[in-house]
C-alpha cells in the first residue's frame, strides 16, 4: 500500500488530503501537524476549518485511509510521498521584511523530513513558495540525511483551489500542475505523482512541467486573478464618478471571449492569505534579479486595493456628516469571502480599524467568524496573522469599540449605518425593512459587495452606497472622497 503523509494540516493540506483519501482507498494518508489542538480538530466532529462539503468526505475516510497526528517523525519516515503544506508567512524583520516569504516552517518541515527518512522519497511543494525553493529544499535535504544513501525528489504541486469551494474544485480542478526535475527519476517521480490524480482528473488537466515553471505558474496565477480585481475596482471608482455603473461595464467586459466572465466583481477589496503575500512576493523576487519595472508593475494591484478600502471607509466618513464618532456602525460579513469562516487579510480589517479609528462603535455579524477571532485580527500587526508564535491577546481598549453580535438584526439595531463587507447569500435575504425599522435616520447602507438592489432598499428609505454604482443624490452632494 502506498503510504502518502502531508505535513501541515491547514485549509489546504487537510482538504486536499481528504480527497486524496477518497477518491484513492488504496492509498493510506496521514496528515501531520505540529499544532495539536488542530489535529484535535481535525479529529473531532468539530473541524477546524469551515468548508462546504468537507465533512462529508472527512466522514466517509477518516479512520478508514485518512489519519490525523501529531506523530510528525514516525509517519514521515513511514512514507513514500510527503507533501509539504505548511505556512509560508511574509517576513517581518530581517532582510526583504514585509515582502519576502518567511521559509522557517519550510525548512524545519525539511530538516524533519531529513532527520527521519530511512528509505527514498518523493518530497511534494503543496504550499505556495518562491521560486528556486525546490534548490533550497534538495540541499537541505541532501546535506542533512541521516539514513545513508537516501535519494530524494522534489516536485512541485501547487493546489489552486479557492476557499468556499475548495472540496469542488479539488473533485473537478481546472488542471493539476506537476513540476520535476527533467532526469529520468525526476520524471519517474513525477508519472508516481501524476498516477494518483489520474484516479480522478482527466488526463488532459494534468499539466507537467520543470520545477521552476510550476513554482512560477503559482504566483503568476495569483497575481493575474489578483490583478483582475483590482483592475474592475480601479474602473469602479471611475464609474462612480461618471454615472457609469460596474457591474454593466464588468458584464460587457466579461462578454468578450479574450477576457470572460468570472471574477470580475467590484468588491470593498481582495483579501484572502494568497493574493497580497503571492505578489508581494513576486514584487521581491523581481527586485532580487534586477527587475524593478516588473517589480513595480504588480505593486500596484496592491496599491489600488488598499486604496479601494480606504475609499470605502472614506465614503462611509463622508456620507455620514464626516464623522462617525459615537455612532454605531453595523458590519454585515467579516470573513474574507462567502462560505468561509477564514479572516486571513480580509478587507473588514482594515475596514473596521478606519471606522474604530474615526471613534465609531462597530457592531460585527458574520455567520461563521467568531467574537474572539474578530478580536485577534483586530489588535494583530500587519503579517502577523500568518505567524502563529506572534499572536497577542486581545487588547481592552479595542475590545470596548467592537462588538461581534450572532444575529445581524441585532447587529443593526440602533445604529447608523450598515456595511456590507461579505457577499454571504443570506444577505441577499435579509428583510431590510424591518432594519430599517430599527435604525437611527437617516439610515445609511454602505454596500462592499453589491450584494443589495439599491433602488429597493432606496424605496425603503435607505441612503444607499453601492461599489461602482452611481450614487444617489445624497452621496453627490457630499464632498468628494480621497
Ligand atoms: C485564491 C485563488 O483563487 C486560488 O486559486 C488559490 O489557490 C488561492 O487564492 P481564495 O483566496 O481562497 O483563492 O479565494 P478567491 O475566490 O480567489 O477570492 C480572493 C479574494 O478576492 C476574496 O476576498 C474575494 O472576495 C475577492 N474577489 C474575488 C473579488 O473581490 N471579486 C471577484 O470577482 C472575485
Ligand atoms: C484591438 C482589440 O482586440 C479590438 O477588440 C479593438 O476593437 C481594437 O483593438 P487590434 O489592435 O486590431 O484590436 O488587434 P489585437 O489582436 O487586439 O492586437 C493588438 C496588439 O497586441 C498587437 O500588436 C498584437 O500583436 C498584440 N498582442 C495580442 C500580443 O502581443 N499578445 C497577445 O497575446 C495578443
Ligand atoms: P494553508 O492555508 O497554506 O494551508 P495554514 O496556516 O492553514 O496554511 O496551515 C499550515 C499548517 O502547517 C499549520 O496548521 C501549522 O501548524 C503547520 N505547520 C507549520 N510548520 C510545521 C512543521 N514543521 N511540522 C508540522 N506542521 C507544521
Amino acid at each position: 500500500m502506498v503510504k502518502i503523509c502531508c505535513i501541515g494540516a491547514g485549509y489546504v493540506g487537510g482538504p486536499t488530503m481528504a480527497v486524496i483519501a477518497l477518491k484513492c482507498p488504496d492509498v493510506e494518508v496521514v496528515v501531520v501537524d505540529i499544532s495539536a489542538p488542530r489535529i484535535e480538530g481535525w479529529n473531532s466532529e468539530r473541524l477546524p476549518i469551515y468548508e462546504p462539503g468537507l465533512d462529508d468526505v472527512v466522514r466517509q475516510c477518516r479512520g478508514r485511509n485518512l489519519f490525523f497526528s501529531t506523530d510528525v517523525e514516525r509517519h514521515v519516515a513511514d512514507a513514500g510521498i510527503v507533501f509539504v503544506s505548511v505556512n509560508t508567512p511574509t517576513k517581518t524583520r530581517g532582510l526583504g521584511a514585509g515582502k519576502a516569504a518567511d521559509l522557517t516552517y519550510w525548512e524545519s518541515a525539511a530538516r524533519i523530513i531529513a532527520d527521519v527518512s530511512r528509505s527514498d522519497k518523493i518530497v511534494v511543494e503543496k504550499s505556495t513558495v518562491p521560486v528556486k525553493t525546490a534548490e533550497a529544499i534538495e540541499k537541505i535535504l541532501a546535506h542533512n540525511s541521516k539514513g545513508g544513501n537516501i535519494r530524494y525528489q522534489i516536485l512541485s504541486n501547487p493546489e489552486f483551489l479557492a476557499e468556499g469551494t475548495a472540496i469542488q474544485d479539488l473533485f473537478s480542478p481546472d488542471r493539476v500542475l506537476i513540476g520535476g526535475r527533467e532526469t529520468p527519476e525526476g520524471r519517474a517521480a513525477v508519472a508516481a505523482l501524476k498516477s494518483i490524480y489520474a484516479r480522478w482528473v482527466p488526463d488532459d488537466r494534468i499539466i507537467t512541467t520543470n520545477l521552476w515553471s510550476a513554482e512560477l505558474s503559482k504566483l503568476a496565477a495569483n497575481a493575474f486573478l489578483a490583478q483582475r480585481i483590482s483592475s474592475v475596482n480601479a474602473i469602479s471608482a471611475l464609474c462612480e464618478a461618471t454615472g457609469a455603473d460596474v457591474t454593466e461595464v464588468a458584464n460587457s467586459i466579461g462578454k468578450d471571449s479574450r477576457i470572460g466572465p468570472r471574477f470580475l466583481s467590484a468588491s470593498v477589496g481582495f483579501g484572502g492569505s494568497c493574493f497580497q503575500k503571492d505578489i508581494l512576493n513576486l514584487v521581491y523576487i523581481c527586485e532580487c534579479y534586477g527587475l524593478p519595472e516588473v517589480a513595480n508593475y504588480w505593486r500596484q494591484v496592491i496599491r489600488i486595493n488598499d486604496y479601494q478600502k480606504s475609499r470605502f471607509v472614506n465614503r462611509v466618513v463622508s456620507s455620514m456628516f464626516n464623522t462617525v464618532a459615537g455612532k454605531k456602525v453595523a458590519v454585515l460579513g467579516f470573513a474574507f469571502k462567502k462560505d468561509t469562516g477564514d479572516t486571513r487579510e480580509t478587507p473588514a480589517i482594515d475596514v473596521c480599524k478606519g471606522l474604530v479609528g474615526d471613534k465609531a462603535v462597530v457592531s460585527i455579524y458574520d455567520p461563521q467568524v467568531t467574537e474572539e477571532q474578530v478580536q485577534r485580527d483586530l489588535v494583530m500587526n500587519k503579517f502577523d496573522w500568518d505567524h502563529p508564535r506572534h499572536l497577542q491577546p486581545m487588547s481592552p481598549s479595542s475590545a470596548k469599540h467592537v462588538a461581534v453580535s450572532w444575529d445581524a438584526y441585532e447587529a443593526a439595531r440602533g445604529a447608523h449605518a450598515v456595511c456590507i463587507l461579505t457577499e454571504w447569500d443570506e444577505f441577499r435575504r435579509l428583510d431590510y425593512q424591518r432594519m430599517y425599522d430599527a435604525m437611527h435616520k437617516p439610515a445609511f447602507l454602505f454596500d462592499g459587495r453589491n450584494v443589495v438592489d439599491p433602488d429597493k432598499l432606496r424605496r425603503i428609505g435607505f441612503v444607499v452606497y453601492s461599489i461602482g454604482k452611481p450614487p444617489d443624490h445624497w452621496l453627490r452632494d457630499m464632498p468628494a472622497v480621497a
